[in-house]
């Protein structure tokens, strides 16, 4: 038997999981200490020997969110549990190398320490870089998201539509979303400057004159790549421009900003929670962890 472990910082996509796969939640005890410090107990009677899959996110704020996470994955652990975790956003997986000399390499930390508390098994949602796979030394699993996005916009009645990375990096996200379309796919080509962090978007030639396009990434957060290459697409005369990602990290604001900048629409998953869930990753992950048990 396997039980899930909702973790504070994921507690509704913990249980629309447990209950997908008719498995039972562990029951956990959280709070936070007047100092900002958490604590968090498993109440794991009827679990002995089992293993457990902790749901936790790590959406902002993320050192908290990481911590719950070790801290429920070495109580687990020392409960004699197996663990694995779920963890939809995994912070810090943006920088996966060291641009400049010195530089921590916060990807290969954060699975370093998964890997210290005892978690076995990792399960991730359209990780921002596929290299922090290859070199963590926890398997990661990375589960995709891109093909619900793709079911939502089917129903949106698209004219002519074609599904737009905002780099080539994402490209595969848009290849995903418009296979389930059945329609063209492009991206952008962009570059950042390690330094001053100011980025440079060049469009693809695609046609998008009278067209409905669907903008898609991994992520938004700041909306700099988003508001660049709807600004690009719109000027190529695009009909409609929905913008969608995993993981919107945007605050309210940028979304705002999103919508006076034309966007129909921002799309995200509940990956954490947020206000622009309009898909929902638990039965793509529910479906991961079946097949893998
Ligand atoms: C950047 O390298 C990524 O692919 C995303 O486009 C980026 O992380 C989104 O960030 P922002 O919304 O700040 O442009």
């Amino acid at each position: 038997m396997r039980g899930i472990i909702a973790g504070p910082a994921s507690f509704e996509l913990g249980a629309k999981i447990a209950s997908a796969l008719g498995w039972r939640l562990v029951p956990l005890e959280f709070k936070t200490f007047p100092d900002g410090e958490s604590y968090v107990r498993i109440d794991w009677g009827g679990f002995e020997g089992s293993d457990v899959v902790i749901v936790q996110s790590t959406h902002p704020p993320q050192d908290r969110h990481l911590m719950q996470l070790f801290l429920m994955a070495d109580a687990a652990r020392d409960a004699g549990l197996g663990v694995e975790a779920v963890v939809p956003y995994l912070a810090y997986s943006r920088q996966d190398k060291a641009f400049r000399a010195g530089e921590a390499v916060s990807a290969k930390t954060v699975c370093e320490l998964m890997g210290c508390v005892g978690i076995r098994r990792l399960f991730v949602l359209d990780i921002h870089s596929e290299e922090v796979l290859n070199r963590s030394r926890v398997p990661i699993r990375n589960l995709t998201a891109m093909f619900d996005i793709g079911e939502y916009f089917l129903k949106k009645d698209l004219r002519d539509p074609i599904v737009v990375s905002p780099d080539e990096g994402a490209r595969l996200h848009a290849e995903r979303v418009a296979s389930v379309l059945g329609c063209e796919s492009s991206s952008f080509k962009k570059e950042r400057d390690r330094i001053t962090g100011e980025v440079a978007m060049t469009p693809s030639d695609a046609r998008f004159s009278g067209r409905d396009v669907v903008l898609v990434d991994d992520m938004i957060s700041t909306g700099g790549s988003m508001l660049k290459a709807m600004a690009a697409i719109k000027a190529k005369g695009a009909r409609r421009v929905f913008v969608a990602c995993t993981h919107p990290l945007l605050g309210a604001d940028v979304g705002r900003r999103l919508i006076e900048s034309g966007a129909e629409e921002i799309v995200g998953t509940d990956a954490f929670p947020n206000p622009f869930e309009r898909v929902s990753v638990a039965n793509a992950i529910a479906e991961a962890l079946r097949s893998s048990a």
